[in-house]
């Protein structure tokens, strides 16, 4: 029977009228070590609407995997209302978070975790398997079609590059078209020309399918990709952008370390310049 307030519920919408595909209200986490707590969640409270590309950053230790283990289902809040898609997740039972994670979220991590002795096109029919669905190696072999790799679907993780090992990774999370795909820092383990390919897959699928897409990033130049970006701080939430202009993947250099570092220098010297001529 289903629950009487997830009957009840009804997702936001945003000003354009997308629904709601993630409503987050007040959320904590509190890991329980022994004697101590770490809070590392204290209150999030989040929309996102179907079809944003979503960039979520902040320094090491401000809650960002601990959020998205929690939107991707993969562990459970200590408090607060998560519904997922209209299904409060926060209520769910082990078995049937498995089967929401299943059916309806598309994880990606920064070190792939392909299995190792596996074909391109096994790996991402394995999620298929689990879900007993039919036609398998025809799926996927058409996700890794979009990801651009039709010509590698025989090959084994060592026989890839890490861009070609994570685009494996997202044809496995998008292969039973889930509602939302999740990516922990998916660039993070990538250099930079690899972490662009990467991107461009993100933002086509996002563009093209319509594939609502967070991830998670230490690189501003990887968010400025992305139409949102959320920054957490300590737990919370303490900015959340519209990006005005997203780069267009690929179409956009990184600034050079070499040429910000010499305008840097050259501003100091400048100024120290300036100083000495006042003495
Ligand atoms: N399984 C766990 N048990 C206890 N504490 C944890 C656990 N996982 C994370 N924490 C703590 O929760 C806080 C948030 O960790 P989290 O991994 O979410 O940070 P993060 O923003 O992803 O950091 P990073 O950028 O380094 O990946 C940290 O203080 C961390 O030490
Ligand atoms: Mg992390």
């Amino acid at each position: 029977m289903p629950d009487k307030k997830e009957s009840e519920y009804v997702a936001p919408r945003d000003a354009r009228g997308r629904k709601a595909v993630i409503d987050v209200r007040d959320l904590t986490k509190i890991y329980k070590m022994e004697q101590i707590e770490v809070p590392a969640l204290r209150g999030i409270t989040l929309q996102v609407y179907e079809g944003e590309f979503v960039s979520i950053m902040g320094p090491s230790g401000s809650g960002k995997s601990t959020m998205l283990q929690i939107l991707g289902a993969l562990d459970q809040p200590t408090s607060g209302e998560y519904y997922l898609d209209g299904v409060d997740v926060a209520k769910l039972k082990d078995a049937q978070l498995a089967t929401i994670r299943n059916k309806k979220i598309g994880f990606v991590f920064q070190n792939f975790n392909l299995l190792a002795r596996t074909s391109a096109l096994r790996q991402v029919e394995l999620p298929l398997l689990y879900a007993g669905a039919h036609d398998r190696a025809a799926r996927a072999r058409a996700a890794l079609q979009i990801v651009g790799l039709g010509d590698r679907i025989r090959h084994h993780p060592n026989e890839l590059s890490g861009g070609q090992q994570q685009r494996v990774a997202i044809a496995r999370a998008i292969v039973n078209n889930p509602t939302i795909v999740l990516a922990d820092e998916p660039t993070g383990n990538l250099d930079s020309h690899s972490g662009i390919e990467i991107l461009k897959v993100f933002q086509s699928m996002n563009r093209e399918r319509g594939i609502t897409t967070i991830f998670v990033t230490h690189d501003t130049f990887v968010a400025r990709h992305t139409d949102r970006i959320i920054m957490l701080s300590d737990g919370l939430i303490v900015a959340d952008h519209p990006v005005a202009h997203p780069f267009e993947a690929g179409a956009v250099d990184r600034p050079s370390e070499g040429g910000e570092l010499e305008s840097i220098f050259k501003e100091t010297y400048q100024s120290n310049g300036a100083r000495a001529a006042l003495h």
